[in-house]
C-alpha cells in the first residue's frame, strides 16, 4: 500500500541495529534462530521505543502551535522521561502527572525528569487512577491561564499518533529481515500501553512484512490489550485513512507473565536479565523488557514456536528502571 506518513521530526537514530543471540539461541538447542532488534539504541538518552512514537507526536504538537508537552505514567515511567529530554531538546515546556510516591533522592527516569527540567506532580496511586483526565485538565487550564498551548499525550504515547513511530518500525523490519535472510519472523515486544504492539502490528499488515507480531504484557491482562490495541489502531483509521476500508489485523497477545504486578518481577526475571547481560551483553530492564524477555524463554520452552525459525525481541530500552530495582539481583562480587 502506498502509505503517506503524517509529518515527523527526525529524533531518533534509525535504524537501530538488528543483532543476532548467537550464544543464546546455541545454549537453547539451536532450534531457532534468536534476534533483538535493538530499539534501546534509539538515542536521546537511551530513549528506547518512546522515542519512535514521539518523532510523530510531537511533530503533530508542532503543528498545532503548541510549547507545552503534558503527560502521564507511573514515577519511574520511560515514556515521561523521554518526553522531559525531548521537550528539553525541542524547548518545549514539559509537565509529568506522575503516579505513586517520589523517592526521597530522586534515582532512575524520575533523576532524569528533573534534570532535563520537567515540572513534575506526583499523586497517589488511587487518585491518579480515578481522575486522570481531571489532572490533565486542570493543568491544562493552569498553563492556558498563563498564556501557553499545550498538547497533551497520553499515557505512552499510544494513540493514533504515536503508532505511526511503529507502523514505520515495521517497514525498518522489513528492510531488517532482506538482509539478515529472514524469511518469516515471530515479533515479541512487551506490552505496556499497547502502542507499539499496535503500531507494529498494523505496519505488518499495511506495507506488508513477513511477521506475526505477539505482545508479552507487562501488565492487566489479555482482554484489555485486544481492546487496547484495537482502539488505537481504530483512533488512527478515523484520523489517517478513514475513507479506506480497515485492515484486518489479528491480534496476538500472551498473556500470563505479568508476575506480581506491574513493575514488581519474581526472582527468575532478575535470573534471566543477569543470564543475557552475562552471556550477550544485552542490559533488559525488570518492568518491561526483562519480564517480556522472560515470557518468551518459557514460551519457547513449552513450544509455543515450534517449528518457527526466526524469533525477534524488540527490544524497547528501559535501562533506568533497573536501577531504583538494583537490590533483586544476586550478584557474585567476590574476587
Ligand atoms: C522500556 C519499555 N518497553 C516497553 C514498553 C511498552 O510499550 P507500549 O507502552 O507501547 O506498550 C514501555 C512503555 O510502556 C517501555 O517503557
Amino acid at each position: 500500500m502506498d502509505l503517506v506518513y503524517p509529518a515527523r521530526l527526525s529524533l531518533a537514530q534509525l535504524p537501530t541495529p538488528l543483532q543476532p543471540l548467537q550464544r543464546l539461541s546455541d545454549e537453547l538447542g539451536g532450534e531457532h534462530r534468536l534476534w533483538i532488534k535493538r530499539d534501546d539504541l534509539t538515542g536521546a538518552a537511551l530513549s528506547g521505543n518512546k522515542l519512535r512514537k514521539l518523532e510523530f507526536v510531537t511533530a503533530a504538537a508542532q503543528a498545532a502551535g503548541c510549547d507545552t508537552l503534558i503527560t502521564c505514567g507511573g514515577v519511574q515511567s520511560n515514556h515521561c522521561r523521554v518526553t522531559a529530554l525531548v521537550g528539553a531538546q525541542l524547548g518545549l515546556k514539559v509537565h509529568l502527572i506522575l503516579r505513586g510516591e517520589p523517592d526521597e533522592v530522586p534515582d532512575g527516569n524520575l533523576l532524569l525528569d528533573y534534570l532535563a527540567g520537567a515540572v513534575v506532580s506526583c499523586y497517589p496511586r488511587r487518585q491518579f487512577t480515578a481522575e486522570l483526565e481531571l489532572l490533565y485538565q486542570h493543568w491544562q487550564e493552569h498553563y492556558e491561564k498563563l498564556g501557553h498551548k499545550v498538547f497533551c499525550i497520553p499515557i505512552g504515547a499510544s494513540d493514533g499518533i504515536g503508532i505511526w513511530g511503529y507502523i514505520a518500525a515495521a517497514e525498518e523490519l522489513a528492510r531488517d529481515f532482506c538482509a539478515a535472510g529472514i524469511e518469516h519472523a515471530q515479533v515479541v515486544c512487551a506490552s505496556g500501553s499497547g502502542g507499539t504492539q499496535a503500531g507494529l502490528t498494523l505496519g505488518a499488515a499495511l506495507h506488508p512484512v513477513p511477521m506475526d507480531v505477539w505482545g508479552i504484557n507487562v501488565c492487566d491482562d489479555e482482554a484489555w490489550f485486544l481492546n487496547k490495541v484495537a482502539s488505537d489502531v481504530a483512533d488512527w483509521q478515523r484520523r489517517y485513512s478513514a475513507d479506506r476500508p480497515a485492515p484486518e489485523l489479528e491480534i496476538r497477545v500472551i498473556d500470563g507473565h505479568v508476575g506480581p504486578g506491574y513493575g514488581r518481577a519474581e526472582a527468575p526475571v532478575y535470573q534471566t536479565i543477569q543470564r543475557l547481560a552475562s552471556l550477550e551483553g544485552v542490559i533488559l530492564d525488570p518492568v518491561y523488557t526483562g519480564k517480556a524477555f522472560h515470557g518468551l524463554l518459557q514460551e519457547l520452552a513449552r513450544g509455543r514456536f515450534a517449528g518457527c525459525r526466526d524469533i525477534v525481541f524488540i527490544h524497547t530500552g528501559g535501562i533506568f528502571g533497573l536501577f531504583p530495582q538494583r537490590g533483586h539481583f544476586q550478584l557474585s562480587t567476590q574476587q
